[in-house]
């Protein structure tokens, strides 16, 4: 295990995530920025994630007693000190020399979930071992992809076993990449000595040549694109729980369900796949409906405040996960910038949960939403 390189330290002024973006801004190059701060297209999804979350008003009760009050949940048969992980972010050593390692350190340390990705660019063995034994730590998951090649599949998810990840997070709403004009404006790339590791060595798969009229995206890129009955088999590969990442529509959640997988994310990969893809605030409570308290429904995309995170449980998620703000703060100040995002939003729910006259998460109900009074046949 490598020793973090630097320690941090946070920048004066810096008191909320928005506040951690912006000095982030003049930490990264163009070439890393465009990559963790672009979206797909007209980045209309990006900014509808954040402004879904704004346009919920609250209206809180008082004179409650909240005394003894915490942010303790439950998810998957252990207890979490507080509903916040980290998402799955791909490439971070072009954030942090230090990358995942200093991410997962500042998840274990404040109690925080994490979800290392894929396309991690430090090895899931040494963040797992990096983190296992702290008894304060918060879960710990593997993002997947299911790759062409099933063989590297397998391997990757039997690496997760062994390295100790507690679940499997099924990523399925990108088998291709959104239309990143930032990204190709920038001309992006990675790099040197910055990689996927777990993918390094996978030689591309070597797909017949197109014939006149196909298409590259269909016909080659995704000539075996996953399907559910990929799922299927993947359950048949592996004993830990898998979550899907990446729902949006009740029908596809009723699905997850029925084929017993443990949990769902109500996610739009951050705005970054598809454009004017519908923002997460809006179609959680559809999707909470839909799963009616049978596995847990998580939701990511612009959790920027506590007040965000209340109104996710409200609608009727279990917890939350945050993405460009980790990659932000570990620009910042490594794993104390990581820390630091998961320290403010841990206080500022805190504050709103008690403005709201809620002592527990579960007090969070949708009649903290003025919305809800307003539209009584919305949801709950
Ligand atoms: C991501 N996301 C992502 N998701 C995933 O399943 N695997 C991955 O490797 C990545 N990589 C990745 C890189 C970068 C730079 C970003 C910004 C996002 C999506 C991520 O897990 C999450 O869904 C969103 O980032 C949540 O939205 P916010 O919090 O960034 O607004
Ligand atoms: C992305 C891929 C890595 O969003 O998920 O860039």
């Amino acid at each position: 295990m490598t020793t973090p390189a630097s320690l941090g330290q946070i920048p004066n002024g810096v008191v909320n995530l928005d506040d951690h973006e912006a000095h982030a801004r003049n930490r990264l190059d163009d070439n890393a920025w465009a990559y963790f701060s672009g979206g797909a297209a007209d980045e209309i999804t990006v900014r509808a994630n954040r402004s879904a979350w704004d346009a919920i008003s609250l209206q809180p009760r008082v004179l409650r007693a909240v005394a003894g009050g915490h942010t303790r949940i439950e998810l998957l048969g252990r207890t979490l000190a507080h509903p916040v992980l980290l998402a799955p972010v791909a490439f971070q050593r072009m954030a942090h020399a230090d990358g995942e390692l200093a991410t997962a350190l500042a998840a274990s340390a404040l109690g925080a979930g994490l979800v290392l990705s894929t396309q991690s660019s430090v090895p899931m063995e040494a963040v797992a071992q990096a983190v296992l034994g702290d008894d304060g730590r918060g879960p710990l998951w593997f993002q997947l992809y299911l790759q062409q090649d099933r063989g590297l599949t397998r391997e990757l998810v039997q690496r997760a076993e062994n390295a100790g990840y507690e679940a499997l997070v099924l990523t399925v709403d990108a088998p291709t990449h959104g239309a990143r004009d930032r990204e190709r404006r920038a001309n992006f790339r990675l790099p040197a000595g910055v990689a996927a590791v777990h993918l390094n060595g996978a030689s591309a798969p070597s797909n017949p040549p197109l014939q006149p009229g196909q298409s590259a995206l269909f016909d080659q890129l995704l000539a075996n694109a996953p399907t559910w009955a990929d799922v299927a088999w993947l359950q048949t590969q592996t004993r830990l729980p898998i979550l899907l990442k990446g729902i949006l529509h009740p029908n596809d959640a009723r699905e997850a369900v029925h084929m017993g997988l443990a949990g769902v994310v109500v996610s739009n990969h951050g705005g970054r796949t598809l454009d004017t893809a519908v923002a997460t605030a809006r179609v959680l409570p559809r999707i909470a409906e839909a799963v009616a308290g049978a596995v847990p429904v998580l939701v990511d995309g612009g959790i920027r405040r506590g007040t965000d995170v209340l109104k996710a449980v409200a609608l009727g998620a279990s917890a939350v996960l945050v993405g460009r703000p980790v990659v932000y703060a570990l620009a910042n100040a490594g794993a104390v910038g990581v820390a630091h995002v998961l320290r403010l939003l841990r206080d500022e729910l805190e504050i709103a949960m008690a403005l709201c006259g809620c002592a527990t998460l579960a007090e969070v109900t949708t009649a903290v939403l003025y919305d809800h009074l307003e539209r009584p046949n919305s949801h709950g």
